[in-house]
């Protein structure tokens, strides 16, 4: 059992994998932890799509402007935002902005189903990299974000059977790392970004 820091620390994005594959159990697993992820009034604004399938890899690779390691990772989590799942849990019923983003414009629903399914994603790389099976965020790709893209985005649609309301936010690509080796972490410096009751004073 590691410590959630460890696995903070330890994760990298991978995107050379070998050819063992990830087992069913261990992907259901990855995917019970995306499902379980915490939301706005618990409206779960998200639906998961596992590729196995080399076809819809190659296809999905193409919508993300040819990443290789797309199309070469064991398994695709298509990682969909899904702005139907507020209207079925009748937030948009509720008279408070602070509570109903369909009254905050036209994007309300649209900025906050893309910030719910941030979540799951965390939650499902870090599941992954517990189990020792790496991954990588995808989001340089053709959606409704990016605008790019778009004959590939709508055959994915309809492939992959998503309604105009649900929107592909990310891709999580899956596998065991080739060549796995230690690296830092590339980030800003603690103080850079946490501050003590204001920004600029220092906590530690
Ligand atoms: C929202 C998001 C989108 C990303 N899109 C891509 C992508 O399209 N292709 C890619 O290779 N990496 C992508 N990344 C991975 C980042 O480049 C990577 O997380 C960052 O450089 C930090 O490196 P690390 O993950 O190894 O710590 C994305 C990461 C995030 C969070």
């Amino acid at each position: 059992m590691s410590d959630i820091l460890d696995l903070i620390k330890s994760r990298k994005s991978v995107r050379k994998y070998s050819d063992k594959h990830i087992s069913d159990d261990d992907l259901k697993r990855i995917l019970e932890a995306g499902r379980l992820a915490p939301s706005w009034m618990n409206v779960q604004s998200w639906k998961f799509i596992l590729i196995k399938s080399q076809e819809n890899k190659n296809l999905l690779s193409e919508l993300a402007l040819g990443q290789v390691h797309v199309k070469n990772a064991d398994v695709l989590i298509v990682c969909v935002a899904d702005k139907l799942a507020w209207e079925q849990a009748k937030i948009t019923e509720i008279n408070n902005p602070a509570v109903n983003p369909a009254m905050q414009g036209n994007d309300g629903i649209l900025i906050r189903s893309l910030e719910q399914v941030i979540y799951p994603i965390s939650y499902m790389m870090l599941e992954a990299e517990s189990l020792g099976i790496s991954s990588c965020i995808i989001g340089a790709m053709g959606n409704e974000i990016t605008g790019t893209n778009e004959e590939i985005y709508k055959t994915v649609k309809e492939k992959l059977n998503l309604n105009d309301k649900q929107i592909l936010s990310a891709i999580i690509t899956l596998g065991y790392d080739a060549a796995p080796v230690k690296t830092n972490k590339t980030r800003k410096e603690f103080n850079d970004v946490i501050s003590l009751e204001k920004i600029g004073n220092i906590f530690i």
